[in-house]
């Protein structure tokens, strides 16, 4: 007789559990470009994100991008081709990229990290909707601290 509940625990591991890819770059924000212009990157990259398995985190402080993308290689390799040419930024510089066991952010199609480095809390985050602004878990404001280490070498 079949044994109930015989296929539990993940026969198929998700992609994700085997590895995910990551890229972070840090590059000089446009002069011209504004908070508008900020909005409607955030807004193209959620809904392209979000339709392709891509999630990360961007931080942005006034002169200075950086952003940490995660997801399948192919797909981060081809949207990292568009970004290194879009004119709201330049000298875009790779600074980490690789294999990781599991996403650092698996429900952030896109965040924004406002990097304030004189405030107590030197990144406020805001999430993509529907969260909003939110708290992140532990594991994700530790990375966060990570990545500003980054940015400000
Ligand atoms: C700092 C920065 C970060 C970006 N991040 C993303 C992103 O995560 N996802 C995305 O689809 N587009 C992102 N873009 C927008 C892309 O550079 C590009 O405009 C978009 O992929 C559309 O490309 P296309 O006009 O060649 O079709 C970002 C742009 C900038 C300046």
């Amino acid at each position: 007789m079949r044994q109930k509940g015989a296929r539990v625990s993940g026969v198929v591991p998700a992609a994700d559990a085997v590895s995910v890819y990551s890229l972070v770059y840090v590059s000089a924000v446009d002069p011209t470009v504004t908070r508008f212009d900020l909005r409607r990157i955030l807004d193209q990259s959620r809904s392209f994100n979000g339709d392709n398995s891509i999630t990360g985190l961007l931080l942005y402080r006034t002169t200075t991008f950086l952003q940490f993308l995660e997801g399948p290689e192919e797909v981060i390799a081809s949207l990292f081709a568009r970004i290194e040419v879009d004119d709201r930024h330049e000298d875009v510089t790779v600074v980490r990229r690789g294999a990781q066991p599991r996403r650092q952010f698996p429900n952030w199609s896109m965040a924004l990290g406002d990097v304030n480095p004189r405030s107590a809390t030197p990144v406020s985050v805001e999430m993509p909707p529907p969260d909003g602004p939110a708290p992140q878990t532990a594991a994700e404001a530790a990375f966060i601290l990570e990545l500003l280490d980054l940015f400000d070498p």
